[in-house]
């Protein structure tokens, strides 16, 4: 950059009106609540410098148009706007990351965060020694509203599963709400998870050091417009972002499923060749259907559990099956060719450990299932 462009761009007053606090809101179909949120926005932070940075994964209700549209007018208001992403926590991850603000929050977009707690967040941070400020439900004050038993429960089960990561004394790590400065989400940024819904969690979790931490009691309201995301894929989300945390550093989390899966499948097959034989089949034709049977259980259970945010479906499942089968053959091809060197005599590399069966027999079935899970990794679930 020339002197010349740089001296032009010195700060210009408007700057110096630049936001203090980022209010980020993940969306996803939530148009009906971006006007009445944006209002109760205005009101609770009146006095303040405040934007807020909407980020949206394709909505398919014209969320996204809506807060451009604003934005038009209203310069404290602006869409990140993905395509082909999904996830909760990668776009508080990246709202966050478009922002510049020393400050800030995370929010829900539906109205069940209770933006009044945010100028008190706000000034938490500013004037004591506090690192994280969180919207909690459970200390006193705070609360659930109309949360049925299930829902409840369900709430309450991964919080106590939560602890197992969590480095952090707090009461609701599963919150949504919460406020913090920037240098601490960008010291621990690089080593978040970003997997699913629950990104406090995975910050407090990757945090180099326990923060100072305070909670503010909320009153988790009711929702008025548009639905809940969460599912079924949430709960799983959250059991792998757990397994990342746990075992994450030792192998990765899809590996370590995959490979459980694969020894199902040895379970499988003996069960399969067993029932054959005894019904009379003679051992290779027993054989060949305990194989395709294993491999075709394996295939669906990794389609339910390994990759259920790539789950395949129509057509692509029967094309996926159909790579998978010509994935583990080529697997099993190179099971036994690595077994039988290591068998045979010509790895003298290893010494005396050569031409034990089952220790060749092991590093063949090691060689068979790296493969098989690198290379239907890119072919059988690659990403759309
Ligand atoms: N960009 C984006 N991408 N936004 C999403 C996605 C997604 O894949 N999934 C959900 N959202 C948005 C929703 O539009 C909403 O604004 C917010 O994230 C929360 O989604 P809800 O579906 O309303 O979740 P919830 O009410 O069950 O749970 C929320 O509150 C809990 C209590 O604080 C979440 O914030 C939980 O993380 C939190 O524990
Ligand atoms: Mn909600």
């Amino acid at each position: 950059m020339s002197e010349a462009t740089a001296r032009r761009i010195e700060p210009q007053p408007a700057a110096l009106r630049a936001p203090e606090l980022t209010v980020v809101i993940p969306t996803l179909n939530e148009r009906e609540n971006v006007a009445p949120l944006l209002e109760r926005l205005d009101l609770a932070l009146a006095g303040t410098r405040w934007e807020v940075i909407f980020v949206d994964d394709d909505s398919t209700d014209g969320t996204p148009d809506l807060v451009r549209a604003i934005g038009r007018t209203d310069p404290r208001v602006r869409c990140l706007h993905r395509i082909g992403r999904r996830g909760l926590s990668t776009a508080c991850i990246e709202g966050v990351l478009a922002s510049a603000s020393p400050f800030v929050a995370v929010m829900d977009a539906d109205l069940q965060h209770d933006e009044a707690l945010l100028p008190g967040m706000l000034n938490t941070l500013r004037h004591e020694p506090c690192d994280i400020v969180v919207g909690s439900r459970y200390v006193d004050g705070g609360g659930i509203g109309d949360w049925d038993k299930t829902r409840a429960g369900m709430s309450g089960l991964a919080t106590r599963l939560s602890r197992l990561i969590c480095k952090t004394e707090i009461a609701d790590p599963m919150s949504g709400f919460f406020m913090l400065r920037r240098d601490v989400f960008e010291s621990t940024v690089r080593d978040l998870s970003g997997q699913g819904f629950k990104i406090l969690l995975d910050l407090l979790a990757s945090l180099p050091a326990p923060p100072r931490l305070k909670e503010l009691p909320y009153q988790f309201r009711a929702r008025r417009y548009g639905e809940s995301k969460l599912d079924t894929m949430v709960a799983w989300e959250f059991g792998m972002l757990l397994a990342d945390k746990l075992v994450g550093h030792i192998v990765p989390v899809r590996f370590a499923l995959f490979a459980l899966i694969g020894v199902i499948g040895v379970a499988v097959d003996l069960v399969v060749l067993w029932a054959a034989l005894a019904a009379g089949a003679g051992f290779v034709a027993a054989q060949a259907v305990a194989t395709v049977v294993a491999m075709t259980s394996n295939f669906f259970l990794n389609n339910v559990f390994t990759y259920r945010d790539q789950r395949l479906t129509g057509w692509r499942l029967w094309r996926g099956l159909f790579s998978f089968y010509v994935i583990c053959s080529l697997g099993a091809v190179a099971n036994v060719g690595f077994a039988a060197f290591v068998f045979g005599g010509d790895a003298h590399w290893l010494g005396g450990l050569a031409g034990i069966p089952w220790l060749a027999s092991l590093a063949g079935v090691v060689v068979g299932s790296v493969w098989n899970y690198a290379v239907s990794s890119v072919f059988t679930w690659k990403r759309k």
